[in-house]
């Protein structure tokens, strides 16, 4: 079964298709199957569910180990206790070690394009890129910039600025654009909190002249929002000392944005610049419930994020989970209306054409159609059936994704690929790869 949302705001849903991958890993066709006029080669993947590879727009390669852990801990408190420590021993010798299993946990959750932030140091941003090329999974990953603040406590004050907007230069002229636009950086001031308005200011100009992405957190959490009134008096709000920057436009992209202002909401609009919205980190951390509903009516552009590890999980479906209870929470509590309820096939859109529209990728990637890169991953429906061995008993493509929401099993996506290339991290399906 073929089942993805379509550039022209439809479903592709096919009980029986076909998906041509040509040898550049382009999708020629997808269909419903026809024995006339089969390709050459042909893989049988009944009875799986083919969806687009997933777009997680906001995840921490360093914070893996320490996803599960914290919960309900305000979002400073954690950071200091939990984050730093874990991102300070983030050396190359680790990113090496590590960043292959995370990269194959992301595939083994369905996950094909992440957009990832590394730790402070250029050496192990650059190890986790060499990771990702190997792997075969598309990344957009940045490294950290703090010059306020930062656990680097062997550099000069004085240095930091400089040497961080330079190494952050080295590794976009290295790796954006790498592996045939596979790889891409993003400049990656880490927040308002950590970062002067020269830093932020500066990582966005560099992030223009290289036409790269330019990622940050926005509007998280009580206490840091107070932080930040009090570093930039200035500022009208939180968004404006990012405006302030040159820096809220297309391709940058925010995380969280949960508490705004309408003028914030109007100016995300207006500038183009992309949300990343994270429900299971803002559940997890207390941070609170963002009016997604409200925020997609006002036009703005959103995609999802596992934030891991705020996030306690890397699968995309757990995220939708997190998102539609949220918006359940919303409704009981009378802060959002039930007419703009996201449905189980719209989780499915913003986590696949919603994150690749952010990303500005939404011609090359997100969804099964003609002419885009084959990015897919394949489901078993069959191990998210409440009875074990029964049949799935599902009819429309909401029930899909429902079940694959609501009852998602941790060996579900089947296999995933990247270009029509088999990832490594599913469990795998016999006869592939
Ligand atoms: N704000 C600044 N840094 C972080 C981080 O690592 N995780 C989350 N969730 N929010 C942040
Ligand atoms: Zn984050």
């Amino acid at each position: 079964r073929l089942l993805s949302p379509t550039a022209d705001g439809g479903v592709l849903d096919v009980q029986d298709g076909l998906v041509e991958v040509d040898a550049e890993g382009r999708i020629a066709r997808a269909e419903p199957w026809s024995a006339e006029d089969p390709p050459a080669e042909v893989v049988d993947l009944r009875p799986m569910v083919l969806l687009p590879g997933l777009v997680d727009l906001h995840a921490h390669l360093p914070q893996l180990p320490n996803a599960g852990l914290g919960s309900g801990l305000d979002l400073l408190t954690w950071l200091d206790r939990y984050i730093f420590p874990l991102e300070r021993d983030y050396g190359a010798v680790t990113a090496r070690g590590t960043a292959p299993a995370a990269f194959r946990a992301f595939a083994a959750a369905g996950t094909t394009t992440v957009v990832a932030y590394a730790a402070i140091w250029a050496d192990s941003t650059h190890e986790a890129f060499a990771a990702a090329e190997a792997h075969g999974i598309r990344a957009v990953i940045g490294k950290v910039m703090m010059d306020r603040l930062t656990y680097d406590t062997e550099i000069d004050p004085a240095e930091i600025l400089e040497t961080s907007l330079r190494q952050s230069d080295e590794l976009a002229a290295r790796w954006h654009g790498a592996a045939d636009g596979r790889l891409r950086y993003a400049f990656t001031p880490r927040f308002a909190v950590s970062c002067s308005a020269d830093m932020l200011r500066e990582s966005a100009a560099l992030a223009r002249h290289h036409g790269a992405y330019w990622q940050t957190h926005l509007s998280e959490d009580a206490g840091e929002i107070d932080e930040v009134r009090r570093l930039f008096p200035d500022a009208s709000d939180y968004l404006d000392v990012y405006d302030r920057a040159g820096a809220v436009a297309e391709r940058a992209v925010l995380a969280h944005a949960i508490h705004l202002s309408d003028r914030e909401v109007a100016r995300l609009v207006e500038s183009r610049a992309g949300v990343a919205h994270c429900p299971a980190s803002n559940l997890f951390l207390s941070s609170g419930m963002m009016p997604l509903g409200a925020y997609l009516r006002a036009g703005v552009r959103v995609g999802l994020g596992s934030d891991v590890a705020a996030g306690p999980e890397v699968s995309m479906f757990s995220v939708m989970r997190a998102g539609a209870v949220t918006q359940r929470v919303l409704e009981l509590t009378g802060r959002a209306d039930r007419s703009l309820a996201v449905k189980p096939i719209d989780w499915l859109r913003l986590a696949t054409l919603g994150g690749a529209a952010v990303l500005g990728l939404e011609g090359s990637i997100g969804s099964i159609e003609a002419g885009k890169e084959a990015d897919l991953i394949a489901i078993d429906p069959r191990l998210t059936t409440p009875l074990p061995g029964d049949e799935p008993r599902i009819a429309s493509a909401d029930d899909v994704l429902s079940r694959l929401i609501f009852r998602p099993h941790p060996n579900m996506v089947r296999a995933a690929w990247v270009r029509g290339r088999l990832l490594a991290g599913p469990p795998g399906l016999g006869g592939i790869g």
